[in-house]
């Protein structure tokens, strides 16, 4: 069993890594009362996987637990749902010492992690997630949030869990699309901060894709530990945590300009980060092989590195609304090499627009 430790002073938190460890969720909650309730919230396609089982571990390590389930996708990350999460937690009597546990992927951490800092002011919640990206990404760090008809994530709170618990043998039943998603944060995680782990992703390819959990516990490892490393010195997001972003300001873009149906988050970043790779070697920050090997190794991961057709999108209107924006200014992270980042905002408009048409590829090319 893996432990990363989270060190943010009396919010600080472990994650634990294990394949297989959900059967023994219960015994691994240390920091929750014992004997106090815990509401598991989580959608309909990982309850009928997981609930019972979870729930069954829980009662039996002496929690007195419940599931409420919500339905699968990000229309489910609203405030309305929110409010159906808070009436269930009234109704069954849920007090300060009572818990949430979030079980499933980043729509299910962000909604439930947004309950458990707003009910009664605050009460502990615990992330077990079950999807790649959200095993990496969203159940760390603590951002929680909702979405607003005219933005998503625009409602929330930094709130740490108690504690994260991933099982990376949940894997196996992930959607072929949304696990290469996950990978595309995974690889991010090389290319901004660790030049050998990007270089191990290649070496364990085969076990990668075959998803051998024992490999995967220690990708998700690192790339967890990147992560914590980060958020400890930046919490809210002001400055080092910015460099998570490497990638998603084309994303955010090419999600929303998409109408957040032709691509999901992790593919709208692996293209993304491509643009932004294309940016810094334009800008003499790197050698074209960082773009090569960014691209080549999105590729082995079955992820896309450009659009191929479709209509150009206002991309500009979308990264004006960027939350991490700055004095109206974008703040580009650009890489210096694999592993190794620096933060820009003087990219010019007539840069970006060839940088986005070389990305952004007519259908017959
Ligand atoms: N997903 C980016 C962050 O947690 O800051």
């Amino acid at each position: 069993m893996a432990v990363v430790n989270v060190n943010l002073g009396d919010r600080s938190y472990p994650i634990t890594i294990s394949p297989g460890c959900l059967a023994n969720i219960g015994d691994l909650l240390r920091n929750i009362d014992p004997e106090t309730k815990i509401l598991i919230v989580s959608d309909d396609h990982v309850a009928a996987l997981y609930g019972q089982q979870v729930l069954a571990s829980l009662e039996k390590a002496g929690y007195h637990a419940e599931i409420f389930q919500i339905r699968p996708g990000e229309a489910s990350k609203t405030i309305e749902v929110a409010m159906s999460v808070y009436t269930k937690a009234i109704e069954w009597g849920m007090d300060r010492k009572s818990s949430f546990l979030a079980l499933g992927g980043g729509v299910v951490g962000d909604l439930t992690g947004f309950v458990a800092a707003t009910y009664l002011r605050g009460v502990p919640f615990i992330q077990v997630p079950t999807s790649l990206l959200a095993q990496v990404d969203s159940s760390v760090g603590g951002k929680v949030a909702v979405d607003h008809p005219l933005g998503k994530n625009l409602i929330g709170a930094f709130y740490q869990p108690q504690t994260v618990v991933i099982d990376p043998a949940l894997l196996r039943t992930l959607p072929e699309r949304e696990y290469y998603a996950g990978l595309a944060e995974v690889i991010k995680y090389g290319a901004i901060a660790d030049k050998e782990f990007f270089t191990r992703l290649l070496t364990e390819q085969e076990a990668i894709l075959a998803r051998n959990p024992l490999v995967l516990g220690e990708i998700i490892q690192r790339s967890c530990q990147i992560k914590a490393d980060i958020v400890e010195k930046d919490e809210k997001d002001t400055s080092l945590r910015m460099i998570l972003n490497f990638g998603h300001t084309i994303a955010h873009a090419l999600e929303a300009g998409f109408g957040f149906e032709r691509y999901n988050h992790g593919e709208a970043v692996a293209i993304g980060m491509v643009g932004a790779a294309l940016l810094s070697h334009r800008m003499g920050f790197c050698s074209p092989d960082v773009v090569a090997a960014l691209r080549d190794c999105l590729i082995r991961f079955h992820l896309p590195t450009n659009v191929v057709g479709g209509t150009v999108i206002d991309y500009r209107g979308y990264m004006e609304r960027d939350k991490k924006n700055i004095g109206g200014e974008t703040q580009w992270i650009l890489l210096l090499d694999i592993g190794q980042t620096t933060i820009c905002n003087a990219v010019s408009e007539a840069m970006l627009q060839d940088i986005m048409a070389e990305i952004m590829l007519p259908a017959d090319a």
